[in-house]
Order: C-alpha cells, then sequence, then structure tokens
C-alpha cells in the first residue's frame, strides 16, 4: 500500500467521539509526542486533546528505552487527561484495554495482555503504553497516556525485534489502515476511560485478558530481579508475585519474562 496519508481534518471525521481526539493535532515530525502534549498542557489544552505524529525522533518508551518507529507505517500519539490521582494507576489498563478491543474490532485478529503494558498477538508485542503524569500533593496537574500500535511495520524483517515483535499487516497478510485502528482506539479508550472514571469494573475485563497470571516469571526494574509465580493483580494493575519465600510482593513496574 502507498502510505497512508494523516491528518487533523482525516482524523477529524473518522472520529466518533466526544471529548477523546477532540481536538487533535497532528505533527508529521516531533521529538516525541509526550513533550509535544507537554507543551499543549501549559497552553492549557482541554481533557482528551490528542497529539498525533507519523515520525518521533526522539521516541521513548518505558524504563528509560528508546522507541523507534519509521515514519508512514504506524501510530504513535499521546492522550492528555486530567484524572484524579485514585483514577491514575488504572491509566494503562484502560490503554491496554482500549488498544485490544479496537484491534480485535477493525482486524478480527486476537490479542492478549502482558502485564504491565504490552498488547500482544501470539505472544508478539504489537503495541506499548507509556503513562507520564504531573502530581502536586493528591492533585494530577496532568496525565499523558502514550500509545505506540504497529500497524504496517515489518518486523519479520527487522532481525532484533522479529520474533517479539509483530504488526498488524504482518498478522493479516495485508496492509491496515491507520486512521481506521487510531478512530476504533481513541473510542474504545473514551468508553473505558468514563466506565472507569463511574467505579465501573473494568479491570475485570483486563484481567481476563492479562497472560501473566499463573506463571512462573522474573521480574526486572532497573537493578532490582524478582523471581516467583505471578499470582494475581490488584484493581490498581499492580502484580501481586508469589515468592519463592511465599511473601506475596506488590509489584507496580517492572519487565515480564516468562520462565517457561
Ligand atoms: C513501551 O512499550 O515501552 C511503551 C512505548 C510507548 C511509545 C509511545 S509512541 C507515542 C508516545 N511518544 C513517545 O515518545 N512514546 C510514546
Amino acid at each position: 500500500m502507498s502510505e497512508e496519508l494523516l491528518s487533523v481534518e482525516l482524523i477529524r471525521e473518522a472520529l466518533n467521539t466526544k471529548f477523546i481526539g477532540r481536538p487533535v493535532l497532528y505533527y508529521p515530525t516531533v521529538s516525541s509526542t509526550m513533550d509535544a502534549a507537554k507543551m499543549a498542557v501549559l497552553d492549557g489544552v482541554t481533557e482528551g486533546t490528542v497529539i498525533v505524529a507519523d515520525h518521533q525522533t526522539a521516541g521513548r518508551g518505558r524504563l528509560g528505552r528508546e522507541w523507534v518507529s519509521p515514519p508512514g507505517s504506524n501510530l504513535t500519539f499521546s492522550i492528555i487527561l486530567y484524572p484524579k490521582l485514585e483514577h491514575l494507576p488504572r491509566l494503562t489498563l484502560v490503554a491496554c484495554l482500549a488498544i485490544a478491543r479496537s484491534i480485535e474490532e477493525v482486524t478480527f485478529l486476537e490479542t492478549s495482555i502482558k502485564w504491565p503494558n504490552d498488547v500482544q498477538i501470539g505472544g508478539r508485542k504489537v503495541s506499548g503504553v507509556l503513562v507520564e503524569s504531573d502530581v502536586t500533593g493528591d492533585k494530577v496537574n496532568s496525565a499523558i497516556v502514550g500509545i505506540a500500535v504497529n500497524v504496517n511495520l515489518d518486523t519479520g524483517a527487522i532481525p532484533e525485534i522479529a520474533d517479539i515483535a509483530t504488526s498488524l499487516e504482518r498478522e493479516l497478510g495485508v496492509p491496515v489502515p491507520r486512521l481506521a485502528i487510531l478512530a476504533a482506539l481513541l473510542g474504545e479508550f473514551e468508553k473505558v476511560y468514563k466506565d472507569m472514571r463511574k467505579g465501573e469494573p473494568v479491570q475485570l475485563e483486563w484481567k481476563q485478558r492479562l497472560t501473566t497470571l499463573g506463571q512462573k516469571v522474573t521480574v526486572r526494574c532497573g537493578d532490582v530481579v524478582r523471581k516467583g509465580v505471578a499470582e494475581d493483580v490488584d484493581d490498581d494493575g499492580n502484580l501481586l508475585l508469589r515468592l519463592p519465600n511465599k511473601k506475596l510482593e506488590v509489584i507496580s513496574a517492572g519487565d515480564v519474562t516468562l520462565k517457561g
């Protein structure tokens, strides 16, 4: 497929939302949509403002990693929110659920969620979420939910990620319109975010979609490494890891690898 162009007008017309993506800002190239979102917050933008970029020159992932995505192939965007403090820990799970649902709606591919922030297809990562927030005391000044979806990237042709990452095109064998995924995803995000704010138990569907539970895992966060059984998750999305000494550890961030 020739490169599918995105623009503010096209995105606006495709959206079926009340406040997520209203307004939407689009950058052909930006350092990172997280930084552009932070600037937009300083300008006083409303909740739900979305910043989409075709290409990021300094995209970032979790735990200080770089996020590289070639222009014209994938989705990279950030959603600006002003949530209550109690809702902040759930934003990653809200985003993962919206991503999983929207991919299934548009492509009929089966997705799963790997704790804490990956959406996978067939055990390979297709999407990741990064949440950055600015909090003073018990007030959340802003929370920025960054989302990347591998839509048409040929991950199979990149040896370093061929085994661990996939894309919708790779799975389906045909290119997938980025606009359709973006519109469905922002629509699902709005639904799940509203439900979460109303106190509905959105974490239950998220938990059902998790592949991590019941597995022997190693969790790494910086220099800290924990091994145990991923026994459960709590309502805020923390992982409850049963350690070999039988203690239960609550883990809020890290990278999980299965022990086989
Ligand atoms: C991860 O899996 O580590 C999370 C990746 C998040 C990448 C997205 S792309 C849009 C937004 N802008 C960034 O610089 N990062 C996030």
